[in-house]
């Protein structure tokens, strides 16, 4: 099998909390996963585990066949959009800088951004509808076009493996609808995708594969064998259900049986 991200036996410990433990995927090459779970179950902590921003406790990760510590030029075919944006929306930079810095990969500015950056960046643009507004302040926009530029700028990059955290919050289902349309041609073209989401009716309709995580590794397969009750008590409770809300199922937690709240 070609993996394009293998964690082994992973564990994350944040001093005495445990905040992934003994998780074990596989992501095959071109593959399309949504990884689902509560909040504070450990997603973003296994997206940077894989990006290598977290050390693992126990356990390994290698991408592209090679362990993450091992990795250096291999970064340059990782496209990652955080789960909270880190630009200062304040700074007046426009949305063509803004995916132009996807061109700079993780290591910051290392060379003045050439002819074939800048059409990265405009085909990227492109890519997720906004080249109208490539010269629109970034503090400018709306939640859903702001989100649509940092995929812009994961784009830039041209990645092998595309790695998103919650790239929808706070945008609407039509926007949500869109980025998984967009992603689902993006995995046509062979690019492996791996999208946290809690948007799980949306999601379950576009993806190869559900990994459900809940500190461990709950479920991992086609979806419609892991939305099982079971399933979705491991992860959400004992009265966690699924209802149809037009073609969009939705996760129902009555409010006060939820553990968040
Ligand atoms: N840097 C950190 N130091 C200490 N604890 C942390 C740190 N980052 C995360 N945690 C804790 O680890 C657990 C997992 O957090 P994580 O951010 O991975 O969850 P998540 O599934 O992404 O949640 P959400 O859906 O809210 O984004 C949580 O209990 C969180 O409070
Ligand atoms: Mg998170």
């Amino acid at each position: 099998m070609d993996y394009v991200v293998e964690v082994d036996q992973v564990t994350v410990r944040y001093q005495e909390l445990v905040a992934l433990e003994e998780v074990t995927l596989k992501v095959v090459h071109s593959e399309f996963v949504a990884l689902i779970g509560p909040n504070g179950s450990g997603k973003t902590t296994l997206i940077k585990a894989i990006l290598g921003v977290v050390r693992p406790t126990a356990g390994t990760v290698r991408l592209f066949g090679k362990p993450v510590p091992d990795l250096d030029g291999e970064w340059k075919r990782v496209g990652y959009v955080p789960q909270v944006a880190q630009i200062d929306h304040r700074f007046p930079l426009r949305v063509f800088d803004v995916v132009l810095m996807g061109r700079y990969g993780r290591v910051g500015l290392i060379r003045r951004p050439g002819k074939h950056d800048r059409e990265a960046a405009r085909r990227a643009l492109d890519r997720v509808g906004m080249s109208d507004l490539a010269q629109r302040p970034i503090g400018r926009l709306s939640g859903g076009q702001r989100q649509r530029v940092l995929v812009a700028r994961a784009l830039a990059a041209e990645p092998d493996l595309l790695l998103l955290d919650e790239p929808t919050t706070g945008v609407d289902v039509g926007t949500t609808e869109g980025l998984f349309d967009l992603l689902e041609g993006l995995h046509r073209e062979g690019i492996t995708i791996l999208v946290v989401s809690h948007d799980i009716g949306i999601v379950a309709q576009h993806v190869d594969q559900l990994v459900c995580i809940n500190r461990r590794l709950v479920a991992h397969g086609r979806p419609e064998e892991v939305l099982s009750g079971e399933v979705l008590e491991c992860m959400y409770g004992p009265h966690a259900s699924l209802v149809g809300h037009g073609d969009i199922p939705h996760i129902v937690v009555p409010h006060h049986r939820s553990r968040e709240g």
